[in-house]
């Protein structure tokens, strides 16, 4: 059963294939937590170790052991004496802090929770999901509290969320609320993080967690290049394959905070949820506020199972609609070939080229509006620029679609720049303070997605442009932080970035209801914003505006970890390339891009007749290939910081067949020889690798790996397709 409750000994018990977690009802009626770990019957009550303790508050002094200062925790609350991070804290009007929780009920139903507004995790027939709903109560503030657990028992995907009731005729004011909370009462455990920055996204990074706090988050009203809401704690000595491991995944766009931390007593505690900073949420009496989801999951054996229970997650329980399984087109983008100096006549002229080389869409970047010609103008107008494309939208999409290419149209709905008719007719719409000077970033400013006029604005110019042209396809971009929160329509400014973000994802829902085939391809700066809340409505979103093949193998590398191929777009471009003047092979940007998404991003007019005749091929490996790589498995055979390769692979969800790809990093005098060891095949059988008819035993493949070639050059790569015999 996935969802039990022992009603004798109080005990809450989920279960997914895998893994178990429990929690208990205390005699003062608080949510202890007991267990998240291996899939156990048993009853992991002795984890609780009550002992008195100096300095501890208890709620009974006949009962001095049991203080909430360092037992573990379900749904820890400021002013309880537990002086860890908690999940929530509130004020009441007089400014008072404090509010202790108590169970009043719960229900357990068939099914997985949605949230109002906000992006979940969702059921697909046969999931066989389950909700916890548990009500906690303040007597004091009249204020409840329902905690949310969604569990997903095929995927070992458990989710937490809340919702919180005033239910008094005061306001309250929530000061912090994040949604998930996992105790462990002893363990030696690291904490893996996707730290980064603009271009050089989703770095992998360890440390041993010690006294104190880590603390990884996002500060810039959006989840950001800088930290991925995507954190990993595992044991000290956890391996790809050995070792446990917890994952907290954020389905939120917007800023984040997961705070882990370890105590006094060597415990840890591991949360995640909205960041508290710039958030002070009144909540008007009879209102109440959803709480985003974190997706949680455990693995015994190391990060690849972590990484594969996120992947098919993702992959069906995320992602929605027309395009969650259809093949995704592959693209030939603008941006690299022309920047702002598009026209009707260059695209044209490309669309001829991608044809011939087996394109499915091109893709018309920036610059296609009035007024466009830099980053400093325009962004809000969005009147197609006629004499730039020579024609108006329509016909030139015509055009191009009688060359036989679906077209694509980027856009940057969220943004105005100061000079556009938008901003001057409406300043009120954007993100100032009044009276302080605005900070612009790439020249421009962020509009209130929070505003129900801005919001309409926004649609009825996609509307007009999407009914008015046969575009297939959005890329939305998203191009600065949010440093000033201001909204002139708001009453009160401590919500205004939630609900800036509630705003995005209406809109975007809106998009997605009215025209259900097209595909948002999501984009902020490349991975500012590669998160599971956008990839709810976009559902695949551009990894890195870095297209270099080698830093694309680090960053794609850390990509992995949480995010399937499938949602990950990217594109080849041109050596040296636009990002860092490296050249590499051809042959290695197209194995590194034939990743997820795949596409160009160059002026095919450039290319020399031996690379359009790579890229005619790459094109036809790539669909070839297409479905090993977004619907099967991944693994990391690899560690790209300490070893002279980057090695993966993808296996069928059969495991009859897998893509074995390397890219050699640097190549030196009289090196030692290079092998890979794949993983995941199927035991005793045999496998042909398709290159040479060569025939292997799998589990010699799997116990001491497969012979590379020596590499002649930096950045030579290998590509290897082996099909069961
Ligand atoms: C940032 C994106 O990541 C790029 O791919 C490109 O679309 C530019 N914006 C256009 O301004």
């Amino acid at each position: 059963m996935p969802i039990t409750y022992d009603k004798k000994k109080k005990i809450f018990t989920l279960n997914t294939k895998n893994s178990t977690y429990q929690f208990m009802i205390d005699d003062y009626k608080n949510l202890l937590h007991l267990y998240y770990g291996r899939k156990s019957n048993g009853i992991m009550k002795n984890f609780l170790i009550e002992r008195a303790r100096s300095f501890s508050g208890v709620f009974d002094d006949e009962h001095e052991g049991h203080s909430l200062d360092y037992l573990p925790q379900e749904f820890p609350v400021q002013g309880t004496g537990d002086f860890r991070s908690p999940l929530l804290i509130v004020r009441d009007e007089n400014g008072t802090f404090g509010c202790n929780l108590t169970y009043i009920n719960h229900t357990i139903r068939d099914g997985k929770y949605r949230l109002n507004g906000l992006p979940a995790a969702y059921e697909n027939s046969g999931d066989d999901a389950k909700t916890l709903e548990i009500i906690l109560y303040n007597n004091r503030l009249d204020l409840s509290v329902k905690i949310l657990y969604g569990v997903l028992p095929e995927l070992d995907i458990i989710t937490r969320s809340a919702i919180i009731f005033n239910n008094s005729s005061r306001k309250i004011t929530i000061e912090k609320i994040q949604s998930a909370c996992l105790d462990f009462t002893h363990g030696k455990f690291d904490v893996i993080n996707f730290q980064g920055r603009h271009a050089m996204e989703r770095q992998f990074e360890r440390r041993e967690l010690l006294h104190g706090s880590t603390v990884i988050e996002s500060r810039r009203g959006m989840s950001s290049h800088q930290n991925n809401p995507l954190v990993i704690l595992s044991d000290h000595d956890a391996t790809e394959n050995s070792g446990r491991c917890w994952a907290m995944m954020f389905v939120y766009s917007g800023e984040f905070k997961a705070e882990i931390s370890r105590d006094q007593y060597d415990q840890t505690r591991f949360q995640m949820g909205l960041s508290d900073e710039k958030f002070s949420y009144v909540l008007d009496p009879d209102k109440k506020m959803t709480v985003p989801e974190v997706i949680m999951t455990f693995s015994a054996s190391g990060f690849e199972k972590i990484s594969h229970n996120l992947h098919d997650c993702i992959r069906k329980n995320i992602c929605r609609g027309f395009w969650r399984d259809r093949a995704r087109p592959v693209v030939l983008n603008s941006w690299e070939a022309f920047y702002f100096g598009i026209s009707g006549a260059k695209l044209l002229d490309m669309a001829k080229h991608a044809k011939n080389l087996g394109v499915d869409m091109l893709v018309i970047d920036d610059g296609w509006f009035l007024n466009r010609n830099d980053e400093l103008h325009a962004l809000g107008d969005w009147t197609p620029d006629e004499n730039k494309l020579g024609m108006n939208l329509e016909t030139l999409v015509k055009e191009i679609n009688a060359i036989g290419l679906d077209v694509g149209l980027w856009l940057e709905p969220e943004m105005v720049s100061e000079d556009s008719n938008l901003y001057r007719e409406h300043p009120d719409w954007a993100f100032v303070i009044p009276n302080e000077v605005p900070l612009k970033s790439r020249h421009q400013l962020v509009l209130d997605l929070s505003n129900r006029k801005v919001r309409k604005y926004i649609l009825d110019f996609i509307f007009e442009i999407l009914d008015s042209s046969n575009i297939k396809y959005l890329k939305w971009d998203y191009n600065r932080s949010i440093s000033e929160v201001y909204s002139h329509a708001a009453k009160n400014q401590g919500k205004v970035l939630y609900e800036y973000i509630l705003g995005l994802y209406e809109i975007l829902d809106k998009i997605n209801a009215k025209y259900p085939e097209i595909l948002i391809e999501g984009c902020s700066g490349g991975g500012g914003r590669f998160d599971a809340g956008m990839m709810y409505y976009t559902p695949q979103i551009w990894c890195s505006d870095n297209t270099d093949a080698i830093d694309r193998l680090y960053i794609q590398h850390g990509t992995s970890f949480g995010y399937p191929a499938s949602v990950t777009a990217a594109h080849v471009s041109v050596c040296p390339n636009h990002q860092n003047g490296r050249i590499t092979p051809l042959p290695t940007r197209g194995i590194v891009a034939m990743t997820g998404a795949f596409g160009y991003e160059l002026d095919p007019a450039k290319l020399s007749n031996d690379e359009q005749l790579e890229i005619q091929a790459q094109i036809s490996r790539y669909k070839s290939l297409r479905k090993i790589i977004t619907d099967g498995f991944y693994y990391r055979l690899s560690n790209p910081f300490s070893e002279n390769f980057c090695a993966w692979e993808y296996i069928s969800r059969d495991r009859r067949k897998f893509l074995l790809n390397v890219v050699i990093l640097r190549c030196h005098g009289n090196m030692p020889e290079f092998y890979v060891t794949p993983r995941g095949l199927k035991p005793g059988k045999f496998y042909r690798n398709v290159n040479d008819g060569e025939i292997y035993a799998s589990d010699a493949l799997m116990d001491s790996g497969f012979a590379l070639p020596m590499p002649k050059r930096d950045f030579e790569s290998y590509t290897y397709l082996f099909e069961i015999v």
